[in-house]
């Protein structure tokens, strides 16, 4: 009798992990720029400084994979800023993913509608007197 129970419990277990299988912590639409669940609406809303607990470590621009293991710069070469790189972005006006090629309104989501921060906390006005 007491066999038969034990027997009984781990096909249970075994079948219970199977179907749970692996958690996923964020939701299926996040890397989707178009939907309101994606990883840049949620900085839009909220900043960056939420994922650094499980995304990196105390230093200001260490953004490299921490406990999570998914580093920012995997995807993108400017980091957390989900921008290229800073020689790229901010290098020459010549390059076609040069910043100043892309929509400004764009840009309000996270540098605040007069560009002077928003939840980037970089103004535009640090380099350029109008826009
Ligand atoms: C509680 C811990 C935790 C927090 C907070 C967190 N993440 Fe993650 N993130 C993870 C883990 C763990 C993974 C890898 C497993 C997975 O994909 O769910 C991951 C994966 C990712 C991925 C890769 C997804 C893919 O398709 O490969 C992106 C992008 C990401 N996180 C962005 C963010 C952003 C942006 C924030 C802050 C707004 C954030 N995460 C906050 C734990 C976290
Ligand atoms: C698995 C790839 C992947 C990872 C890892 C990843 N992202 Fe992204 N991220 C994307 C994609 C795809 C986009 C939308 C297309 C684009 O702008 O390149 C995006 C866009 C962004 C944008 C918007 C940029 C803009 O100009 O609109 C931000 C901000 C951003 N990511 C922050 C983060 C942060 C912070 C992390 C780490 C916690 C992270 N990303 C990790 C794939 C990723
Ligand atoms: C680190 C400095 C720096 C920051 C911060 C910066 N820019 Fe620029 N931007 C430049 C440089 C340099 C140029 C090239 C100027 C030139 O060659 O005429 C430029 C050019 C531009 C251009 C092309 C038209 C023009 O005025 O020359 C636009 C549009 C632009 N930036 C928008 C923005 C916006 C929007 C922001 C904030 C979200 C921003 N920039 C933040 C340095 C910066
Ligand atoms: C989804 C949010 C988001 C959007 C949209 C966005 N930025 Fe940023 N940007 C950030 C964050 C966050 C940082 C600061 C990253 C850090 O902490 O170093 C940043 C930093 C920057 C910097 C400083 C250099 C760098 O790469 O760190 C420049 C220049 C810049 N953004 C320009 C722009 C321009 C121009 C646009 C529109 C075409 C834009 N950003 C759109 C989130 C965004």
């Amino acid at each position: 009798m007491k066999k038969l129970l034990i027997f009984s419990l781990v096909i249970f277990l075994v079948t219970a992990c199977t179907k749970l299988g692996e958690p996923t912590i964020h939701p299926s639409d996040w890397n989707n720029p178009s939907s309101e669940n994606s990883h840049m609406a949620k900085i839009a809303a909220n900043g960056t400084v939420g994922c650094k607990s499980c995304h990196g470590g105390i230093e200001k621009h260490d953004y490299f994979g921490g406990s999570s293991g998914v580093s920012c710069y995997q995807c993108h070469a400017g980091g957390p800023s989900g921008h290229p790189a800073f020689s790229i972005w901010v290098g020459s006006p010549d390059n076609a993913k040069f910043h100043g090629n892309e929509d400004k309104e764009h840009c309000k989501n996270c540098h605040g509608d007069n560009l002077t921060g928003g939840i980037a906390k970089v103004s535009c006005c640090t380099c350029h007197e109008t826009l």
